[in-house]
């Protein structure tokens, strides 16, 4: 809101800027879409203006279409949901000539999701979209449970840094590393991916789980396994969003079980320099905006009105002896 703008209502809180930057990409807010959630954002359309919305991430791209893997796919869990997509796309030829068009009239920042089989199909992925207008990112697909050897590179800080590297080599455009919690420690991957030119990294992409059907002694899902989401997998986020927030000399994006405006705070509060909205997206179309327009009131209850004045400010607990 500038200064000549409209006197706020009685009662509204302060305005907040909400820019934030991320490496070499600035965003006009935090608040961005999950790949994999949020269809091609042109669904989201009816339920409000998908151009107020930090950016929107899209489902991942592949150098060839992809069938996906076979039915079921989706298991809801308590607070949660098991995922096995296994990255079903049209390919890239299929989603630059069709779906990038569709997407640019979105008129929000554009992040483009990619996954490759190895680094040289991630950094001929990355090549090929160097060129195309209004890409505002891409996010690298680094940790998919899904699909074959979809986790090896955020399993192996080496892995990690050759793949980044490889991409940077190819491309200008600002790269968010996206990571996976399936391991011990998510810092040293981190930080290989901030070191070989991450702009920044998105912690986290989904926990390896499965459901069992007991009577049929059987897993649910086709391939056995998926990737479990939404509430439930918050606690797990907003530990690994501090752990690497601290560890890496580049900005966090969280993610992980994120509905409300509160859940995006402690994000903030953990070392979040922004947030994707996931599996919300699913059961309650307007949460990404929703969440947004709930960010001025809670940081006028911290007396914030940017957003460095929230991100990194965890205090440690006090341990007594
Ligand atoms: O199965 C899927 O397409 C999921 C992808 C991911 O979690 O990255």
């Amino acid at each position: 809101m500038s200064a000549t703008g409209p006197a706020p209502a009685p009662g509204a809180p302060p305005p907040v800027d909400l820019t934030v930057r991320l490496g070499r990409l600035t965003l006009p807010n935090p608040v961005m879409t999950a790949s994999g959630t949020y269809g091609k954002g042109l669904e989201f359309r009816p339920f409000y203006d998908v151009s107020r919305l930090g950016a929107v991430v899209v489902k991942t791209i592949t150098s060839e279409p992809r069938a996906g893997n076979p039915p079921p796919r989706l298991v809801e869990t308590a607070g949660g949901l098991l995922n096995s997509i296994g990255l079903e796309n049209p390919g890239i030829d299929e989603y630059v000539r069709t779906y990038l068009p569709l997407l640019r009239t979105l008129r929000a920042p554009l992040v483009i999701n990619i996954a490759g089989h190895s680094p040289e199909d991630f950094a001929a992925l990355a090549a090929r979209l160097d060129p195309e207008p209004g890409i505002a990112a891409l996010e690298l697909n680094m940790s998919c449970p899904n699909v074959a050897h979809g986790l090896d590179y955020s399993t192996s800080p080496d892995a990690a840094r050759h793949v980044v590297a490889l991409v940077r080599s190819k491309t200008g455009l600002p790269l968010i590393a996206k990571l996976s919690p399936n391991v011990t420690d998510v810092r040293p991957v981190a930080k290989a991916a901030v070191e070989a030119g991450a702009d920044a990294v998105s912690v986290i992409n989904t926990l390896l789980g499965m459901a069992v059907d007991w009577r049929r002694r059987a897993p649910v899902l086709g391939r056995g396994v998926g990737g479990l989401s939404g509430p439930c997998i918050k606690p797990v986020a907003l530990r690994i969003v501090k752990d690497v927030s601290r560890a890496v000399d580049a900005p966090v994006i969280g993610i992980g079980g994120i509905q409300n405006a509160d859940d995006a705070m402690e994000f903030f509060v953990a070392g979040a320099a922004a947030i994707q909205v996931g599996t919300a997206n699913y059961y309650l179309p307007t949460a990404a905006v929703d969440i947004l327009d709930g960010l001025p009131s809670r940081f006028a209850v911290l007396g914030a009105t940017r957003m460095a004045d929230v991100v990194g400010t965890l205090k440690d607990p006090v341990l007594k002896a």
